[in-house]
């Protein structure tokens, strides 16, 4: 067996060969998207292909909360339908578990509700940064407040009248960018907002899908407020980000050949794989076409030899959650590899710079963190051994990934967490890797 389940760690090793065809679950950020977003509309709208991870959950119960039906149909398809006389006050505190997308995006759109709520979260997501949201959405007229100087949740929300700002996102955020616009969206007069670097742009998709007022100027972006929004049907592409960790697998195994069927491949999300051709991938895209206002295709990938890279600047939001498994990747590369621009890792389900260091170095690769990136010198492979995911989803299935490419095993401890995006992860490995 490749992933051996001990109960507290799994351990994955090398297979002879990795081959097969993968359907992704749906993608995560747009799936989020089609539940909040059509909570700000009136009418019923149907979702094909939502996300299973728990994540989803999160914004499912938090929509039931405020008073929205969610008919769940099997199969990913959802109904919504918000309420007829609008979003009611929440009787209870509103958890969004691990999701930084559920709160920020729902936090858009509590800002403008005449009601109160509170919004907390696990441990992980309690340490995560608020104060980028509530800075701006006090500009715009909310009452916010939270824990440590509006930093961190609990947080509490007055909703209210709102009115436009013109603000400068301070980074590239495309939680923080779509909270804005979900806000301005209900405001009064225009919102403008000015992203540094592009960054993924499902909502901008949505909202205008939706019938808002919404103009894209290069990173500039305007929308109009109390335009009457209408619900929107939405078919779930496969998770970009999900697709990367088989991706990868494929370039660096010694014998393999990997297709990703039907996987989301919006610009904004496309870093990673244009980083792994550039570093010498090979990879192809088939069967392009556009689904649900999204472009997708297929991802094959196969055995390549593959160089280190410099990966900074206006890549990284395209593939800020990519970067554990990119560290794997350059680990078993040639020459070295620098990640740089990338301090927002820091704030993510975990210290992503710090634990993508220290956990890849235990299982022996050579990385040195750096304040906003790291360097990984390549040229040695892995040799494996244990290490842990620290509860984050992304860091666990890099690690796995770790396993099938490495010398020895690697042991991952905490490999639960993959339920958070991908609860069919180990199941989809255990296939993979038996063929
Ligand atoms: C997301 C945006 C990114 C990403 C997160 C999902 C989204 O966060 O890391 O996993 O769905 O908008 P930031 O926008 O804060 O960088």
């Amino acid at each position: 067996m490749t992933a051996l389940s001990t109960g507290l760690a799994r351990t994955v090793t090398r297979p002879k060969r990795l081959a097969g065809e993968i359907r992704v679950p749906g993608d995560k950020s747009i799936s989020h998207r089609a539940i909040l977003h059509n909570l700000i509309a009136r009418g019923s709208a149907r979702v094909e292909n939502l996300g299973p991870g728990d994540d989803i959950g999160s914004s499912l119960s938090c929509a039931r909360a405020l008073g929205a039906e969610v008919v769940e149909l099997g199969n990913g398809a959802v109904i919504i339908r918000a309420p007829e006389s609008g979003l009611i006050e929440p009787e209870d505190v509103l958890d969004a578990g691990n999701s930084g997308t559920t709160t920020r995006l729902l936090t858009g759109i509590l800002a403008s509700q005449p009601f109160f709520t509170t919004v907390t979260g696990d441990a992980s997501l309690r340490s995560r940064p608020m104060e980028r949201i509530i800075g701006p959405l006090r500009k715009m007229g909310a009452i916010a407040y939270a824990r440590g100087h509006d930093e961190y949740l609990p947080m509490a929300i007055r909703g209210g009248d709102l009115h436009g700002i013109d603000y400068a996102l301070p980074a590239a955020s495309a939680q923080v960018k779509s909270c804005l616009l979900l806000a301005g969206a209900m405001a009064d007069g225009t919102t403008q907002i000015h992203e540094p670097a592009a960054s993924r742009d499902h909502t901008e998709r949505l909202l205008r899908a939706q019938g808002a007022h919404i103009s894209v100027d290069g990173l500039d972006i305007s929308i109009e407020g109390r335009v009457p929004l209408h619900t929107v049907d939405v078919v779930v592409p496969g998770d970009t980000s999900s697709a990367a960790f088989w991706v990868v697998a494929a370039c660096v195994h010694p014998d393999a050949h990997i297709v990703v069927r039907g996987v989301g491949l919006t610009e904004g999300r496309t870093g990673l794989f244009d980083v792994l051709i550039a570093m010498g991938a090979d990879l192809k895209i088939t069967n392009g076409r556009i689904e649900g206002g999204e472009d997708v295709g297929d991802v094959t990938a196969q055995t390549s030899v593959l160089h280190g890279v410099h990966v900074g600047g206006e890549l990284i939001p395209r593939l800020i959650d990519e970067v554990p498994v990119l560290a794997i990747a350059a680990a078993c590369a040639q020459g070295d590899t620098v990640i740089s621009d990338a301090q927002e890792l820091r704030y993510k389900e975990s210290d992503r710079i710090a634990v993508v260091a220290t956990e890849l170095n235990k299982i022996g690769a050579r990385i040195e963190e750096q304040p906003a990136g790291m360097v990984i010198h390549g040229g040695r492979g892995l040799p494996g051994g244990t290490a842990n995911s620290h509860g984050d989803h992304r860091m666990a299935m890099a690690l796995a990934i770790a396993g099938l490419l490495s010398d020895e095993p690697v042991s991952v401890q905490r490999p639960e967490c993959v339920s958070v995006s991908y609860p069919g992860f180990w199941t989809d490995l255990a296939r993979i890797a038996a063929s």
